[in-house]
């Protein structure tokens, strides 16, 4: 990774490309999730991490939209009002949508953004791109939303407007992460709780990019509310999945259709696994979060069928070669894998993961560390 901020990087592009420089520059992490996976659409908790690498907009008033992006060449105009195109600016245009609905739009802008996050790995660049998007153009539009706005602002435009069925936890960290700490986000009441997280996490990538987007996530997403009716015929009241405690599972494995019966099980097991993993994180015993972690991966292989060979591999491997555990972090289908191990042994247990990665899929995976990093703020301006 290079050490170039992402905000660096978005404030030479904007030069580069609109001949002035910007007047705000924002930014906002990605996230590992330690656990807590497909259950904060299912009303449990979640535990993720911010992590260093980030995604800025830099922007400056101007008469329509245009935006640029270091992924790519191309310079796009926008339309606010016209139909999605389906590319990487619908976000941008999401955001702007809600913005209006705060009253915290400008009347048009310049965009510039950059990322030092992989993209569709599962490390959460969506909310990255819309959270930082939003901070950015509320400023310009001389308006300082708080962190649960941007919440609402980043989740909005990916929920209503792009039009992915994701839940509030990518938005949640990336709005109000902080340095040196994961967060327990309890997406039923909106509590969150700060657990120190003073180490390192690894992040093994599996290569194989996943695409959200009217995907299997969605999918999921489906099966869990049709399983929610299917609990209600007999809970009536029953707000969430995650309200079932791990002693109904008998009975609902009686009472549901076969195929949902894992789905369940998983967001029922996962939420159980999620506030035991905080409390093992609290008391400093990553032995038993290690453990947790490998036991949710295993959930998510067999019950949500949401893992894929490579990440299976590497979970394996870290586990055989000392790490206290890994998981596939993320929604799945692709993306990364987070790996927990003893300092002292740490880069030696991830370059025997990636070589044996290597010796059964014949590429090396990219593997990087980070540590708890903070959320969306507002950058200075580089000169
Ligand atoms: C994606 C979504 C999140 C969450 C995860 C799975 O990252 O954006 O809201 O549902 O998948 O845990």
């Amino acid at each position: 990774m290079s050490s170039v901020s992402s905000a660096r990087l978005a404030s030479s592009l904007f030069t580069a490309r609109f001949a002035t420089r910007p007047s705000i520059v924002a930014s906002a992490p990605g996230r590992v999730n330690l656990i807590g996976e497909h259950t904060d659409y299912n009303g449990g908790p979640v535990l993720p991490v911010a992590i260093e690498r980030r995604t800025a907009a830099a922007a400056r008033v101007a008469d329509g939209w245009t935006v640029v992006s270091d992924t790519e060449d191309a310079v796009y105009e926008i339309e606010i009002d016209a139909p999605m195109r389906r590319s990487w600016t619908d976000y941008a245009v999401g955001v702007v949508r809600e913005l209006r609905a705060h009253r915290a739009a400008p009347p048009g802008a310049m965009i510039a953004v950059a990322t030092t996050l992989p993209i569709g790995a599962g490390l959460s660049s969506s909310a990255a791109l819309t959270v930082s998007l939003a901070k950015a153009l509320s400023l310009l539009a001389g308006k300082r939303l708080s962190p649960a706005e941007l919440v609402e602002v980043g989740f909005r435009s990916e929920y209503h407007q792009v039009g992915v069925r994701c839940g509030r936890m990518d938005q949640t960290i990336a709005a109000h992460g902080e340095r040196g700490s994961a967060i327990l986000f309890e997406t039923a009441t909106g509590t969150i709780q700060r657990v120190p997280l003073p180490g390192r996490l690894w992040v093994v990538e599996t290569g194989l990019s996943h695409r959200l987007t009217g995907g299997s996530l969605n999918q999921r997403r489906r099966e869990c509310e049709e399983a929610l009716a299917f609990c209600r015929d007999w809970r009536p009241g029953l707000e969430y999945l995650a309200q079932l405690e791990p002693a109904d599972l008998p009975e609902m494995e009686r009472r549901l259709p076969p195929p949902l019966v894992p789905r369940v099980r998983h967001v029922v097991t996962e939420t159980a696994r999620t506030r035991a993993a905080a409390r093992a994180l609290a008391a400093g015993d990553l032995i038993s979060l290690g453990r947790l972690l490998v036991e949710g991966h295993e959930s998510l292989r067999r019950d949500y069928e949401s893992t894929i060979p490579e990440a299976d591999l590497i979970v394996d491997a870290a586990v055989a070669h000392g790490a206290y555990g890994a998981r596939l972090t993320g929604a799945g289908w692709g993306g990364a894998v987070v790996v927990l191990a003893p300092p002292e042994e740490e880069r030696r247990i991830v370059a025997a993961v990636a070589g044996d990665f290597q010796a059964r899929f014949g590429r090396w995976p990219v593997t990087w560390s980070t540590r708890a990093s903070a959320g969306v703020r507002r950058e200075p301006i580089p000169s």
